[in-house]
């Protein structure tokens, strides 16, 4: 505890005299990512929400593994420990009379890698990995590109295999 007050002494006797005791902050206009220049005491005006895209047509994945995403709304559609919504479409016993896709044979198999006969339990709540979409401005910038589209310049021809 000593060593604190000799330390905050020297500290006050090592600064020169008059200097401020707070660094001045620059006037800046007030701006916050969410709220943008609304004064902190007062109410901003809401985005609007955009519409949730309802196309009826799938769309193509990015890349192989890709869980598709949601091309139709979901709005009010129970997932829960009583009832799967979704099910009563995409089940495969459902998916003739609905029209809509089969859920993925790799639904079926459970984390040690066993085929189920019905859906595995990690499978049951669908939107944590499906996502209905909304057209609207990208918040952050996506350079991915799909790996179809990466020209790769050709190498030099692997050697031919060595006889023994
Ligand atoms: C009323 C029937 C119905 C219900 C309920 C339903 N879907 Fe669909 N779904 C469809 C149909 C039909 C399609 C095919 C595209 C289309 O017509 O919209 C589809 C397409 C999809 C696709 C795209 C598949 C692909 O291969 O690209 C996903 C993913 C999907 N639905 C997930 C869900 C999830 C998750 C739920 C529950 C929250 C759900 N659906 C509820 C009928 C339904
Ligand atoms: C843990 C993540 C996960 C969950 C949960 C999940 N899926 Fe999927 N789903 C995927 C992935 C990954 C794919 C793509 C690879 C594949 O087909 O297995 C997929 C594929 C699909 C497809 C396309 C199948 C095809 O043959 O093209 C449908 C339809 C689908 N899922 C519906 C559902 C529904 C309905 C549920 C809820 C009952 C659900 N999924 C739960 C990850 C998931």
């Amino acid at each position: 505890m000593r060593h604190w007050i000799v330390l905050a002494a020297l500290c006050c006797l090592l600064s020169p005299p008059g200097a401020p005791a707070q660094p001045t902050i620059p006037a800046e206009p007030f701006h916050d990512g969410l709220r943008g220049t609304t004064p902190l005491d007062e109410e901003a005006k809401p985005p609007l929400i955009f519409p949730t895209e309802n196309k009826d047509v799938i769309r193509g994945r990015a890349y192989a593994q890709q869980p598709p995403t949601i091309p139709h709304k979901i709005d009010g559609y129970q997932v829960d420990k009583n009832a799967n919504r979704c099910l009563s479409c995409h089940a495969r016993s459902r998916a003739a009379e609905s029209g809509a896709v089969p859920i993925g044979v790799s639904h079926y198999s459970d984390r040690s890698g066993a085929t189920l006969g019905s859906l595995a339990p990690r499978r049951y709540f669908c939107t944590q990995c499906h996502v209905p979409q909304a057209d609207t401005k990208p918040l952050v910038g996506n350079t991915f590109t799909d790996i179809e589209d990466i020209r790769v310049a050709p190498g030099p021809k692997p050697a031919a295999a060595r006889r023994n």
